[in-house]
């Protein structure tokens, strides 16, 4: 019980400090223009269905990286969605995604090579998983 008392006011300054749905574009992300807060878990103040930030190995931010979401693991199937990662390597969306039961989700760098994610995912919140060590990252 002491969680819930902590987590309502938390919430509401979160959304308070948010303005509520921050002014979310309704185009999606484009290497030509950049955006704030990478790495940050953008669906916590945007409506956006998918969003996160790519990096490169060395750490660094990864604009133009391709993001992709699939209905067969691997890279297979149909693909569902594409998003080019913006000049601070952030993707995003407010499309709406029908998840169903789970799709499948990929990145890819300059160098083509595909790096897929195994588990299927029901959500966009992509950096909410993936922070600290556990960025995304292409090639
Ligand atoms: C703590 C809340 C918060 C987080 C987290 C956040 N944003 Fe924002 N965002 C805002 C607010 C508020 C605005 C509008 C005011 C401004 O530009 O700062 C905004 C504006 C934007 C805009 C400009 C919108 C326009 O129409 O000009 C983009 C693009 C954007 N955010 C993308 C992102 C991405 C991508 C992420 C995650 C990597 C993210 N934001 C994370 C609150 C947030
Ligand atoms: C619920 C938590 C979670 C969410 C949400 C999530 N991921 Fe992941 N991701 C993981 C975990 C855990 C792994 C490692 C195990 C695996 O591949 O399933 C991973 C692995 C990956 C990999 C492979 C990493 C490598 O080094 O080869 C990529 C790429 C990736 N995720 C991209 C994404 C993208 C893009 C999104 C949003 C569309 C996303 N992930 C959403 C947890 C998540």
């Amino acid at each position: 019980m002491r969680i819930s008392r902590f987590v309502a006011p938390v919430l509401l300054l979160t959304l308070a400090a948010c303005g509520g749905d921050g002014g979310t574009p309704s185009q999606p992300s484009t290497p030509t223009v950049s955006s704030h807060n990478a790495g940050r878990d953008c669906l916590q103040c945007h409506g956006f269905s998918l969003a996160g930030t790519v990096y490169r190995d060395d750490g660094s931010a990864y604009p133009g990286a391709e993001v992709r979401l699939t209905t067969e693991p691997g890279g297979a199937g149909d693909v569902v969605l594409t998003l080019t990662a913006d000049g601070a390597g952030s993707f995003y969306t407010d499309r709406a995604v029908s998840w169903g039961s789970g799709l499948y989700t990929d990145v890819r760098g300059a160098s083509g090579t595909l790096r897929t994610m195994v588990a299927p995912i029901t959500g966009g919140a992509c950096n909410s998983c993936h922070s600290g060590a556990d960025r995304i990252r292409a090639e």
